[in-house]
């Protein structure tokens, strides 16, 4: 038998088809020294009772109680880290004066080393505790800043994609916060990427660089072009704003006369490792630029209801089968939890569904059919997300990395109130998607490694 770190006996719940969920009852799921899972046994399967008994013998057994249930980490595919002590406040502007008056002065603040090693310790383990395995993350255009956040996530052992910001367009930017030169950014750029990826204790590579144009109006052409240059040259992830709102989408028009989409792909910053944040107000020509390079979506429905003035096509884009998982968007919404996330996406669907206004007959108020489901945001959530960081996470099947958490409902003071007889296993996950917050959340675990034991 492989060399076996632990396993964990009891009740699952996964999505392995999109819009589908599959619940096990008592099922051993074995992680190896490298914390990938090894084997999924069930009660029918021959080994089952054999592993069980040597796990247990040597003492590397987790045997979960009947109210606890293992379910894969949740991904957050759109974070920007410096704006965490902005969560929950000055929501009340559009997003060009929001990012004017309160934002970029914010992230202004992370010139100061000591501020960024105040606030990124506090976020990722926020992140964690809530169940957040993966996270895409924007830091800031300082270089050493956004390398410290890449040594939190690693300190603490969060699987992180983290992006020092570009942005040089004068016009934009402000002066106080404003790369001091395009070469100059895109040297530190390349010199992040390779910083991240020599990290000490980061020869798993844990975590990665991500090439991050914060989004069209902050950068100049030259900028997007050498981010393009080193995209194609060091093959990492891209991360940036699209088409987010009718003034990002009309900026791009009236400079370049081009959709996001279509510029990012002429300067080479489409790619199956590109993750675009929002993406409102695509064209079906975007949609298939997106599907034919494997770029994904961050979807980030809270965040959408503030800055976005139109819904998100979740539907269109889940049956073209354009890869898209889900953002927290923290700070331009301000929950730090992927389920939360999850219960916005159902609820940002269903409002486009029925539509608003009470003026306008029932039958044309909204648009029909565009509603998704509990179980589809959870797949975003999970397996969504790990297609667009191309990582074998948000499943429980040989050969996936254990990325995971332990839900307890039986704890004093849960809201998840689950009755047996009366709660399917459908009810259960809909119950735990909607109702769970950090204090259920006993256990996680990164790469077979455990990061919250409570
Ligand atoms: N567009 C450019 N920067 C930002 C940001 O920080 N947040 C959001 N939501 N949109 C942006
Ligand atoms: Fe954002």
């Amino acid at each position: 038998m492989l060399e076996i770190k632990f396993g964990i006996l009891g009740q699952y719940f996964h999505c392995p088809q999109k819009g589908d969920f599959e619940y096990a009852a008592q099922a051993l799921v074995m992680v190896d020294q490298q914390g990938v899972i090894a084997a999924v046994l069930h009660p029918q399967d021959e080994q089952y009772a054999y592993n069980i008994e040597s796990l247990r013998a040597s003492s590397k057994l987790v045997e979960l109680t009947s109210a606890q249930y293992l379910m894969p980490g949740m991904v957050d595919l759109h974070v920007h880290a410096p704006q965490f002590p902005q969560a929950g406040k000055g929501l009340d502007l559009p997003l060009y004066d929001w990012l004017q008056d309160y934002t970029f002065p914010l992230e202004a603040k992370f010139a100061d080393l000591d501020f960024a090693k105040q606030v990124y310790p506090r976020l990722v383990n926020s992140l964690l505790a809530n169940g957040t395995t993966s996270a895409v993350y924007f830091a800031t255009i300082h270089a050493e800043s956004s390398l410290e956040l890449a040594r939190e996530c690693l300190k603490q052992g969060q699987r992180a994609f983290v992006g020092k910001v570009n942005m040089d367009e004068p016009t934009q930017c402000p002066p106080f916060y404003i790369e001091s030169s395009t070469e100059q950014a895109l040297q530190q750029t390349e010199q992040f990427i390779q910083q991240v990826i020599a990290l000490d204790g980061n020869q798993q590579q844990l975590v990665s660089p991500v090439i991050t144009p914060r989004f069209v109006p902050s950068c100049t052409v030259e900028m997007l072009q050498g981010l393009g240059q080193l995209t194609q040259q060091y093959q990492c992830h891209v991360q940036t704003h699209c088409s987010e709102s009718d003034w990002a989408r009309d900026y791009s028009q009236q400079h370049y006369g081009k959709t996001d989409v279509a510029l990012y792909h002429d300067f080479g910053l489409m790619t199956r490792k590109t993750i675009l944040a929002h993406s409102i107000f695509l064209t079906p020509d975007d949609c298939e630029v997106i599907k034919h390079t494997g770029a994904s979506i961050a979807h980030c429905p809270l965040s959408n209801m503030y800055f976005a003035n139109a819904a998100m096509q979740t539907r269109e884009i889940l049956d073209n089968d354009l890869h898209c998982g889900l953002g927290s968007d923290i700070a331009g919404a301000p929950i730090p939890s992927i389920f939360h996330t999850c219960l916005d996406a159902v609820s940002h669907s269903r409002v486009r569904e029925d539509g608003t206004s009470t003026y306008i007959a029932a039958a044309e108020r909204g648009e029909a059919g565009k509603r998704i489901s509990f179980i589809e945001a959870y797949w975003l959530a999970t397996v969504g997300g790990g297609i667009a960081i191309d990582a074998k996470v948000g499943l429980f099947q040989t050969g996936y990395e254990f990325d995971a958490l332990i839900i307890d409902t039986d704890i004093d003071d849960s809201n998840i109130y689950i009755v047996d007889e009366m709660d399917s296993a459908k009810d259960k996950l809909e119950k735990i998607i909607c109702l769970n917050n950090r204090q259920n959340i006993r256990k996680v675990w990164v790469k077979g490694q455990q990061v919250i034991n409570k």
